[in-house]
């Protein structure tokens, strides 16, 4: 088990930043995910720590060592890609040891690696077979086994689950958590679905246009988005914008916001973001505070209903209440919504 950090990592293509002076630390034994939109800069930090691109500027350290110019041969990295590719003419024993066979690793001793390897993502005795006789989830885990096998110091997976339908995806999301959790690797997981990214980690990185804008446990970074982007990214978010007066928020129409976060100064313009599932349906002003909207759309959704409103002033807002008892608003319709202060965080522009 080892630990990674990268320190002032940036890179530039042509004219164009892709990362923009990255220090962060991926601590031993956790799981991070890196979550951002697509271009965002996520595979590239992930292959500069694998070492396939070399960075601009910046430092590398896995465990002590400095790897900045340790070629990716030297680095004792697992890696994991969408596109896993085994080799089509070779068994799945013979796919899972070809990275003991370049480690030097023959024999009896590379027989029982493998088959440990194979046990651990759960296919034992399918080391004879070819990979054309298994099913792309299993095609999957010989994956996982062949970047495993060779006790890695740090496992690194880029959207690995991706191409794979829904339930598969789940199935798989809880094997990998599961042999993260076995074997202890630390291991840094390119994402672009928040709810993977939510679920599995330890630590959850937001990155946009190459900054990490937050990293953190999954409920810091999202019951507490420090930026409006965090916010948007991670879950679905409403914002209102006024000015601080007195510790407070006033919104264009004159009504008045608490929110726990601190403010800035009096007279400053600040951006205010709550989570649609945070507000509720009220009757009396019973809450923090509240506000008065009419429903625009209703969606269905079973469990849970979404209704899309729209302030007085034209603000736009979501809802998300539980079905509890099947009464379904309509659109037209005029309510009033209330939510506490503590769930009305100020966020960054
Ligand atoms: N070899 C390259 N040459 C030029 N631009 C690149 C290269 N690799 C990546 N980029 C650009 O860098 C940005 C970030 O890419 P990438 O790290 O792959 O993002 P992500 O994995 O978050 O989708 C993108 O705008 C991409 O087009
Ligand atoms: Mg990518």
């Amino acid at each position: 088990m080892t630990n990674v950090k990268v320190n002032s990592v940036a890179k530039t293509y042509g004219t164009t930043p892709v990362l923009a002076d990255i220090t962060t630390e991926f601590p031993e034994g956790s799981f991070t995910s890196l979550l951002g939109p697509s271009g965002s800069g996520k595979t590239t930090l992930l292959r500069i720590i694998a070492g396939f691109i070399k960075p601009d500027q910046g430092v590398v350290m896995i465990g002590n060592n400095d790897v900045t110019d340790v070629p990716v041969w030297g680095r004792n990295i697992g890696m994991m890609f969408q596109s896993y590719a085994l080799f089509p003419h070779m068994t799945i024993a013979q796919n899972v040891a070809f990275g003991l066979e370049r480690r030097g690793i023959k024999g009896a001793e590379a027989r029982k690696e493998v088959d440990r390897a194979l046990e651990m993502v759960r296919l034992p005795g399918f080391g004879d077979r070819t990979p054309k006789q298994l099913s792309g989830g299993q095609q999957q885990r010989v994956a996982l086994a062949r970047a495993i096998v060779i006790k890695p110091s740090v496992l690194l997976l880029d959207e690995p689950l991706s191409a794979l339908d829904r339930r598969l995806r789940q199935e798989m999301q809880v094997e990998l958590l599961r042999i993260q959790r076995e074997s202890g690797l630390t291991t840094i997981f390119v994402t672009h679905d928040q709810e993977e990214a939510l679920t599995l980690s330890d630590k959850v990185a937001i990155l946009d246009k190459g900054r990490i804008v937050q990293i953190g446990e999954p409920e810091t970074v999202y019951e507490k988005p420090l930026t409006r982007f965090a916010a948007e990214f991670l879950g679905d978010s409403n914002f209102l914008t006024g000015t601080v007066e007195n510790g407070a928020v006033r919104l264009a129409d004159g009504s008045v916001v608490k929110s726990t976060s601190a403010l800035p100064a009096n007279g400053s313009t600040v951006t205010l973001a709550i989570r649609p599932e945070k507000m509720a349906i009220t009757s009396g002003d019973t809450a923090d505070n509240s506000i008065k909207a009419r429903i625009t759309t209703v969606i269905y959704a079973g469990p849970v209903l979404s209704y899309h409103l729209e302030t007085a002033d034209g603000v736009p807002l979501k809802l998300f209440a539980q079905n509890r008892d099947g009464t379904v608003l309509k659109e037209g319709d005029e309510i009033s919504l209330g939510w506490s202060a503590e769930h009305t965080v100020a966020v960054a522009d």
